[in-house]
């Protein structure tokens, strides 16, 4: 990959969202990185994306990168779903600096685990819609089947905290029944809310299916490109160095609320940005 000669390993990582479940993905990239400084923008004002357009969501993007660039990001991560799916190929085109998303790390990774080739996939309607897991895997194996139920009732009950609720088992039990009669033995968790609700999935699908977290497999992946690239942050951020700042585009006390439900360091405050002013 191509990269802008400027980018410095001490410059931040810009990590967005439709709003607060690019956390699960922030969370991951903490573990796995720690001395790496963050810049997060979650889109609150217009979440949700996963019933937007493609060419809506391909705007609302190119505005969040716009405006993250601000921050000299070094390395971009698409942590949604939906705008990985939607819009990444075309950020991508017009980009000087490295860009991931979620989705083609989870599709690695539930290649190497399936032993039957009966993976299934659940995520918004726009993921699921846009077909690209099944896209990705069959380029990489052509002998194996992906089966994509849209999940849609997820997303609120996560936000609503039911994460382990009669509601949110007897939800999952609907949506999940199909993919469990088609002998699927690998469940990628396809939407950045799911991981918070992975053991009512796990409970469901039983043991026999290895779920696989994309927001994990992003974070190893973005380690080990930083590491390729020479651009790991080996200078750690002291302490009142701001190393995570957080932005919103809507509710930034709701947003602290949920944040701090989900990630263990203390986020003090997010910021409420007029996103559409880039
Ligand atoms: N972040 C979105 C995703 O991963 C879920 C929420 C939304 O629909 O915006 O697809």
């Amino acid at each position: 990959m191509e990269t802008n000669r400027e980018l410095r390993g001490n410059a931040p990582i810009g990590v967005f969202d439709s709003g607060v479940g690019g956390l699960t993905v922030v969370r991951e990239i903490m573990r796995q990185i720690p001395n790496e400084r963050i810049v997060y923008f979650g889109d609150t004002a217009r979440v949700p994306y996963g019933s937007k357009s493609q060419e809506t969501v391909i705007r609302y993007s190119e505005q969040i990168v716009r405006f993250l660039r601000t921050f000299q990001v070094k390395t971009i991560v698409v942590a949604c779903n939906t705008a990985s799916a939607y819009a990444l190929d075309t950020l991508e085109q017009d980009i000087d600096i490295p860009i991931i998303g979620v989705v083609r790390p989870g599709a690695k990774a539930a290649l190497d685990v399936t032993r039957n080739g009966r993976i299934g996939v659940i995520a918004t309607e726009a993921t699921i819609g846009s077909q690209i897991y099944t896209e990705y895997i069959s380029k990489l194996n052509t002998n194996v089947t992906i089966y994509g139920k849209a999940c849609p009732l997820f997303v609120p009950l996560v936000e609503e905290g039911l994460l382990e609720d009669p509601v949110t088992d007897e939800i999952a039990r609907r949506y999940l029944a199909e993919l469990i009669d088609i002998d699927i033995d690998t469940l990628i968790l396809g939407c950045t809310h799911y991981p918070l609700i992975r053991s009512t999935l796990g409970k469901i699908v039983g043991d026999r299916v290895t779920l696989v977290n994309p927001a994990y497999e992003t974070a190893l992946e973005l380690k080990s490109m930083l590491q390729s690239l020479h651009l790991l942050n080996d200078d750690p951020p002291g302490l009142g160095a701001n190393q995570y700042r957080f932005f919103v585009s809507d509710k930034a006390e709701k947003f602290v609320r949920f944040a701090n439900s989900i990630i263990k360091y203390g986020i003090l405050s997010a910021k409420a940005v007029n996103i559409e002013e880039y």
